[in-house]
């Protein structure tokens, strides 16, 4: 692969925010230049084969969820994460033998478990991470639920990144491409303590009888004003650097990923870069080693349009509003700030008055985990869980 590299970064304590890099060939010789990485197929395999890929899903398109395994490349390891409708119409039997059909074809290490396992239960309390239970032992719905539980599997493996694909994507081969950027963002990287985000060169729409390729999604644009706004208002200087910040489809290394708070539902992935910026910039972290080696954060632009399920006007209000809340509630944020996003929800008649928006609910790092004591735990008592190995 050719990627272009970071001509300019802005840094905040031992955070450093990388520009936008674009994509200028899937394929490349070694070569090295201040402003170009080659990267070849044997450098990317080797990381590829350190990496876990977590699929979150939730009632998707059986078709789709099939779709994003095959793309995967060979090498990584699969966990799917499932939230999916169980009952009559079980929608999670369906998805596993979408996985078992995959793996007996191709023979893919693949695992997948429901969010609603009570082995989960059982297995996040033993391991003292309780947050992440609701009143009846279960784990709650969202997204970023199911995040920290393919994470905390993740870690178990042993291996050393941990990256994110979406189960409603409509063109396989993106996939590819995401999990492909990951690693050469990995590569790049000179820290152990690495993030990859991914900014879609497009994200197409039909408008009316033909399709319309926007550069920016409804909420991605005004999640970004804001995580910029909130970085401007410390240093006196206007930005623009952050461009991922609803970045569903991002990647971090394990030692990132496992020092991070999680902010629940859709408000994950802006509330990684608030966390980041809390922590590591105005906070007083208990992370010495990250600080040490320095927290890199790379945003690339894939060369594939993302196509995904279209979820209707509530989904991106739910997604906006729990964008915002983490804006809002941040402990670098003040009163300008404040009064502007509330304008902004009540322009979009979000919410009607100040002091309406919720709260988002925090997950604590999982670094603190008895990881053995999970494993343990859940191979014990889980319902759902099924590991399919190379060799199974
Ligand atoms: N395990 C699990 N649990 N998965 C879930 C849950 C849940 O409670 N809710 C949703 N998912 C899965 C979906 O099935 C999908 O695979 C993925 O999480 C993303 O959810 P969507 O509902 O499809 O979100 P989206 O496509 O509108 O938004 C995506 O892109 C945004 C940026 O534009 C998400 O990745 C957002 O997090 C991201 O901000």
């Amino acid at each position: 692969m050719l990627l272009e590299l970071p001509k300019h970064a802005e840094i905040f304590g031992c955070v450093k925010f990388h520009e936008i890099q674009k994509v200028l060939k899937f394929e490349s010789e070694a070569f090295e230049s201040p402003l170009l990485k080659g990267i070849t197929k044997d450098e990317m395999d080797e990381v590829l084969c350190r990496m876990v890929v977590v699929v979150p899903v939730k009632n998707e398109k059986l078709h789709l969820l099939d779709g994003v395994l095959r793309s995967i490349p060979t090498g990584c390891d699969i966990i799917v994460v499932s939230n999916s409708q169980r009952g009559e119409n079980d929608i999670f039997r369906m998805e596993k033998d979408v996985v078992s059909s995959f793996h007996r074809v191709t023979k893919h290490p693949v695992a997948i478990i429901h969010q609603k396992d009570p082995g989960l239960g059982i297995a996040f309390k033993e391991a003292g991470y309780t947050e992440i239970l609701d009143d009846t032992g279960f784990v709650r719905d969202g997204k970023a639920e199911g995040m920290v539980i393919g994470l905390s599997l993740a870690k178990s493996t042993g291996k050393d990144f941990v990256c994110f694909v979406d189960a409603d994507n409509y063109i396989p081969c993106s996939v590819n491409e995401y999990i492909r950027l990951y690693a050469a963002g990995f590569i790049i990287s000179q820290s152990p303590y690495s993030m990859v985000r991914l900014h879609w060169k497009y994200k197409p729409k039909v408008m009316e009888d033909r399709l319309y390729f926007r550069k920016w999604g409804r909420v991605s644009e005004i999640t970004n004003r804001y995580l910029n706004l909130l970085i401007s208002i410390h240093t006196g200087f206007e930005t623009n650097i952050v461009k991922t910040g609803n970045a569903g489809e991002h990647g971090m290394t394990i030692k990132l990923a496992e020092i991070m708070a999680y902010s629940t539902g859709y408000s994950v992935e802006p509330y990684q870069l608030v966390y980041l910026l809390e922590e590591f910039w105005k906070g007083e972290t208990k992370f010495k080693e990250a600080v040490n080696s320095g927290i890199e954060v790379y945003q690339i632009e894939t060369m594939n349009p993302h196509v995904h399920e279209d979820k209707g006007d509530e989904h991106i209000r739910e997604m906006l509003l729990g964008s915002l809340s983490t804006i809002y509630y941040s402990k670098l944020a003040n009163d300008m700030i404040k009064k502007e996003i509330t304008e902004e929800l009540k322009k979009n008649e979000m919410i009607k008055r100040k002091g309406e928006l919720k709260k988002n609910r925090i997950l604590p790092p999982i670094k603190g985990m008895n990881i053995e004591k999970f494993v343990e735990t859940l191979l014990d008592y889980s319902e759902t869980l099924t590991m399919l190995s190379k060799e199974a």
